[in-house]
């Protein structure tokens, strides 16, 4: 499908991309900045989640980026698929934000349904916006009905509880299948059952997945489907939602405190750094909320299965790359604290040992594996040789800041493998 993928970025490249965004309200002695130093980016089908106490700014933030409100500072660019450019928000008239705001689905608390309208008449309008097709009726009967409306398709929102007219904010905003959804407590007025329907319809309009919650019955599945199956996936939602259900399905979430950004953690790289550290002897013994925050720290706040590329990796120093040959590490190369040790993100290494009698290959290691910390527990030369077997990219550690801050369990460590090595006879862990 050509159209679908002019839709999305280039591979790596962020949908929307916030750049020192500031923000204040007011004027003078009252002017109170609200947003500070925003930086963030989000990937094409991520479901970020944007937490943090009341006041924050995440009203503010969400609005920014939905063209809602004009930029005062800094950079917001969000790609648009039919030109397949960034548009930037910096600037923009009322005119252009109007059509910044066209492609994007809001689901905001104050719902703004047009009160003369009915359910069906409400989702239409927005509908309309979009090219006509035969198939509209339909698609908007299925929608409403996926979320429970289907007795309520010909009422005003008068006659609407606040959970209904909720629902039917959320089928106007998905119901042009919006590249990027920005949604304000979307769940917040709703039951369990409803609250489950809008955040599957938000995953499964993300990406392709075989997973339906256990009450959806056979009708349900069968809607699903139908209303997501055509679309070409990909959709990006950014949610505020203090709701278990949906940080539990979330790619990204990113915790703001007094206008900054405080945390930003892309939950698939965290497990994967998570569960290279555990598998690697030097950690093993760490708390997971040690290993957590060693993975926060070297993190690039991209999911491991996307390629990093030349310009990514010039804008960071938390993952090194190394061409097909090159010799990372060099048995009998004395370390210090500026040495570092390495867990694979990309490609392969070839780990070599010369014990005398000529190099011999001991083995290969690839994504999630990690070599070069067995120096760092021993303070001793490197004991073998790892080279690049292709392109490898890896996130790297560094000696001196883990020596100041695990000193304690490195010692452990390293007292549990000079044992180790006492018995067997070999070492514990090459590299
Ligand atoms: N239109 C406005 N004029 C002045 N202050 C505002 C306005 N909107 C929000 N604020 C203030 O900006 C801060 C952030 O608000 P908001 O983005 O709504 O936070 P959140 O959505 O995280 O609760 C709050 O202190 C709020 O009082
Ligand atoms: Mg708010």
């Amino acid at each position: 499908m050509a159209q679908a993928s002019s839709l999305l970025p280039p591979p790596g490249q962020p949908v929307v991309r916030l750049v020192k965004v500031h923000h204040c309200f007011g004027s003078g002695d009252t002017r109170t900045p609200v947003l500070v130093d925003i930086d963030l980016e989000v990937m094409p089908g991520e479901i970020v989640i944007l937490s943090g106490p009341s006041g924050c700014g995440k009203t503010t933030l969400l609005t920014l980026l939905g063209g809602l409100r004009a930029l005062q500072e800094g950079e917001i660019e969000v790609w648009d698929g039919h030109k397949s450019a960034y548009r930037s928000l910096r600037g923009l008239g009322e005119a252009e934000l109007v059509e910044v705001r066209k492609s994007i689905g809001f689901i905001f608390q104050r719902h703004n349904l047009l009160d003369s309208l009915t359910a069906t008449q409400n989702v239409r309008m927005a509908r309309n916006l979009r090219e006509e097709s035969p198939d509209s009726e339909a698609d908007i009967r299925d929608i409403l009905t996926f979320l429970g409306l289907e007795e309520k398709l010909d009422l005003k929102p008068a006659g609407l509880s606040g959970g209904q007219r909720q629902r039917v904010a959320v089928a106007r905003a998905l119901i042009n299948r919006p590249r990027l959804v920005l949604a304000d407590e979307p769940t917040a007025a709703l039951d369990e059952v409803s609250g489950e329907s809008v955040v599957s319809l938000l995953q499964h309009l993300a990406r392709d997945r075989d997973d339906v919650p256990e009450r959806f019955d056979a009708v349900k599945r069968a809607h699903l489907a139908k209303l997501t199956g055509a679309t070409p996936k990909g959709c990006t939602s950014v949610i505020v939602t203090h709701d278990r259900r949906i940080m539990n399905e979330a790619d990204r979430i990113v915790e703001m405190g007094q206008g900054r950004i405080r945390s930003n953690v892309v939950v698939a790289e965290r497990l994967f750094i998570y569960e290279g550290l555990r598998r690697c002897p030097a950690f093993a013994a760490l708390l997971p909320e040690t290993l957590y925050d060693l993975a926060d720290k070297v993190s690039i706040k991209l999911h491991p299965s996307i390629s990093l590329g030349p310009e990514r990796l010039k804008q960071t120093t938390k993952v090194e790359s190394f061409a097909p040959g090159t010799i990372i590490l060099r048995q009998g190369e004395p370390v210090d604290v500026k040495s570092r040790f390495y867990l694979i993100r990309e490609g392969q290494v070839e780990i070599r040992q010369d014990r005398g009698e000529g190099e011999k290959t001991l083995g290969m290691l690839g994504p999630r594996d990690c070599f070069g910390d067995r120096a760092l527990v021993k303070r001793e030369p490197r004991n073998a040789t790892v080279v690049a077997a292709g392109r490898v990219v890896a996130y790297a550690f560094s000696f001196g800041e883990l020596w100041e801050s695990l000193e304690k369990s490195l010692a452990d460590v390293g007292n549990f493998i000079h044992r180790f090595e006492a018995v067997y006879g070999m070492p514990a862990r090459q590299a």
